[in-house]
């Protein structure tokens, strides 16, 4: 058994709303294990962009910490501060954004970027920098590296862009890498290619990976274990294998119906995310639920262990 890198405990992150505080994110517990490969999956609005930030000490404003605690390496990431905290970001846990939002500053080439990313108290001599640099950018699969570093970010397409982002994230030699919808904005060819990327440098580096993604097809392909949020929750987890044979929680089996797939029609989950703040009272997942019954109103069904897997839903194990 591989030991917990992370883990994130009870974690509940507020905003403010019409009627006091809304949770964007409710008791949430998962732990990511050294090297593994980990989905977050869902539908947007369920939480998980919270959950990618909460590892790196970020929460976004106007929201805070309402309570729970994220360990690394059994250390509470909200102790650290300073040059400790800098130290972390990058050097343990690293993370990389969905394309639009990519951190790369438009008004700095890639090689000033990198260089930044590479040595960041700029330490090293010139020449040691761009050598670096130009490892990190061959190793994420960019054509021509050398010539890359003169180049500014909207020279290079989305696709480059994010192989960029990826080598910066990497100069720190992260133990967890946390990849947030990182190919939402790709076309599909370059989706695949992206991931084939971050799969290989896991499995090269040794590093872990939590991949956030609303698709169960990248699931499928890149993760060993998922963990699926709806209203701010861990509403089941398993692994990907079990997952897809028999899903527990009746919006896992709702994403898996919603995935495109040849000789049915698709059966999309009725009904949208609520908006924060207007979750039903009782299980979140009530007014969308194929199998739901009164009993599912009279409080928040408890996220039951069993074997290796856990699941919210007072309805599993019942027929019918
Ligand atoms: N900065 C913010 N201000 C107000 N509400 C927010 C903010 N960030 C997230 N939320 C709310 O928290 C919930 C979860 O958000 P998020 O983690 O971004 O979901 P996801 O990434 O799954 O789409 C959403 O309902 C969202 O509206
Ligand atoms: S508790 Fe009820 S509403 Fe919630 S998922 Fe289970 S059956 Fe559906
Ligand atoms: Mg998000």
């Amino acid at each position: 058994m591989s030991e917990n890198l992370l883990e994130i405990r009870d974690l509940s992150i507020a905003f403010p709303a019409a009627d006091g505080e809304a949770l964007g994110v409710r008791a949430l517990s998962l732990e990511v294990r050294e090297g593994e490969a980990l989905a977050v999956v869902g539908e947007s609005g369920c939480g998980k962009t919270l959950t990618a930030l909460a590892p790196l000490a970020l929460v976004p404003k106007p929201g805070r910490l309402a309570g729970g605690e994220v360990l690394y390496g059994g250390r509470r990431v909200s102790e650290l501060e300073g040059a400790e905290l800098r130290r972390f970001r990058g050097r343990e846990v690293a993370m990389v954004f969905q394309e639009p939002m990519t951190s790369l500053n438009p008004t700095f080439s890639v090689g000033y970027q990198l260089g930044e990313a590479v040595d960041p108290e700029g330490k090293l001599p010139k020449r040691v920098r761009a050598e670096r640099s130009v490892a990190l950018l061959r190793e994420v699969g960019v054509p021509e590296p050398e010539k890359r570093l003169g180049v500014y970010p909207h020279q290079l397409s989305g696709g480059l862009r994010q192989r960029v982002m990826i080598a910066a994230a990497l100069a720190g030699e992260p133990r967890l890498l946390i990849a947030d919808e990182p190919t939402t904005a790709l076309d599909v060819t370059v989706e695949a290619q992206i991931m084939d990327l971050l799969e290989k440098l896991r499995r090269e580096r040794g590093m872990a990976l939590m991949l956030i993604t609303h698709d169960l097809g990248v699931v499928a392909q890149y993760a060993e274990r998922v963990v699926v949020m709806y209203g701010g929750m861990v509403v089941e987890e398993a692994s990907v294998k079990e997952i897809f044979n028999a899903p527990l929680h009746p919006y896992t089996e709702g994403l898996l119906g919603s995935l495109p797939k040849r000789g049915r029609a698709l059966r999309p989950i009725p009904g949208n995310v609520p908006s924060l703040g207007n979750f039903p009272s009782g299980c979140p997942f009530r007014g969308r639920c194929s199998r739901e019954v009164e009993r599912c109103a009279q409080g928040l069904p408890e996220l039951a262990a069993a074997k290796n897997r856990k699941v919210r839903c007072i309805r599993v194990g019942e027929d019918g």
